[in-house]
């Protein structure tokens, strides 16, 4: 087979991956735990084709060039470098939502390349080696290969770093509503933030504790425990913040709507509402519930000041073939 398409769902981190302990392998500073977004995908065709004179990648209808060709060559190369395909290969990409929507795209993307380029090279590799594939294209595309609630464990070297699942979608029926607001700027990218991490103070304080918060969140999916999951995941995105933050120079990406939607979501847990909130790179955040009051959750973030849209997502399967 020379030519293969695959769908993979981004995720939202519960524990985060912030800072690598080797950038050029993508091999991170502390484990980190997610959950994909179902209902949002990226599909991605790979075809190694002998005519091509170098790889071409198309994005949404648009062709891409620069930077971010060069870095679906070298997930290519790699491909090639394993299978002993010589051809080069178009690449043809597709998101159901909006690139910069606030939703990483990286995740899904290096997800869906990983495992359409090994299939169309022939290979045909286990899901821990198609994430680890992954995660050299972007660390937080590891734990978009595996189904439903993810741990990538950092591992001691490039051939244990990868993403398992946790629990399948079907486990336990939890939302994301993500909240999307107003931005007018396009914040540091999680690339170049990574390698600011370790200039901050705090950094070494989030790793060491890192152990800690990732055996809590596991047991709170284990258990379906909602108020354990909670308050795990709120610390642990505004520990990263506060990394973040005080980074030099500080990335700070949150925005006034951002802390609106924080202090509500806050108002709401005190009066005993299973609701709570995650933040990634940038100013969207993601508010996590029951699936069962998520409709009611998007309402009453629809009505804050500053938000622009909110989409609901459940929890999504794994990076898959399609024929
Ligand atoms: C804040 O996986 O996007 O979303 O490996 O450089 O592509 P690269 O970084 P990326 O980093 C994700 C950062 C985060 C937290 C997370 O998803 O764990």
């Amino acid at each position: 087979m020379t030519t293969a398409t695959a769908q993979a769902h981004p995720n939202i981190a519960f524990i985060k991956y912030w800072g690598n302990r080797d950038a050029g392998l993508r091999l991170p500073v502390n484990g980190s735990i997610s959950m994909n977004l179902d209902g949002l995908f990226t599909k991605t065709t790979v075809s190694f084709q002998p005519s091509l004179a170098v790889d071409e990648l198309i994005i949404n209808g648009r062709e891409v060039t620069g930077k971010g060709l060069e870095r679906v060559s070298f997930i290519l190369d790699l491909v090639r470098q394993k299978s002993g395909v010589k051809a080069q290969a178009e690449v043809i990409s597709e998101n159901n939502f909006p690139t910069g929507a606030g939703v990483a795209s990286s995740a899904a993307a290096f997800a869906a390349l990983a495992l359409a380029a090994t299939k169309a090279a022939g290979l045909n590799w286990t899901e821990a080696q198609v994430s680890r594939l992954a995660r050299l294209g972007s660390g937080s595309a590891s734990r978009s290969i595996p189904a439903g609630f993810v741990e990538w464990k950092m591992g001691s070297g490039d051939e244990d770093s990868y993403a398992v699942s946790i629990a399948p979608p079907e486990y336990w029926a939890l939302a994301d509503c993500v909240v999307l607001v107003s931005s007018s700027h396009k914040g540091t990218g999680s690339t170049e933030g990574h390698a600011l991490a370790s200039t901050s103070p705090f950094q070494v304080v989030r790793v060491a504790d890192s152990t800690r918060r990732l055996d809590i969140c596991r047991q709170a999916i284990l258990e379906r425990d909602f108020d354990l999951l909670g308050a795990i995941i709120q610390q642990d995105s505004d520990m990263m913040h506060a990394v973040m933050i005080t980074s030099q120079p500080g990335l700070f990406y949150w925005e006034p709507a951002t802390l609106g939607v924080m202090t509500a979501v806050r108002q709401w847990q005190s009066g005993g509402v299973q609701v709570a909130y995650t933040i990634d790179a940038g100013p969207n955040v993601h508010v996590i519930c029951p699936q069962a009051i998520s409709k009611s959750i998007a309402e009453n973030l629809r009505s804050l000041p500053g938000v622009n849209s909110v989409l609901i997502t459940g929890v999504g399967g794994a990076a898959h073939l399609i024929p």
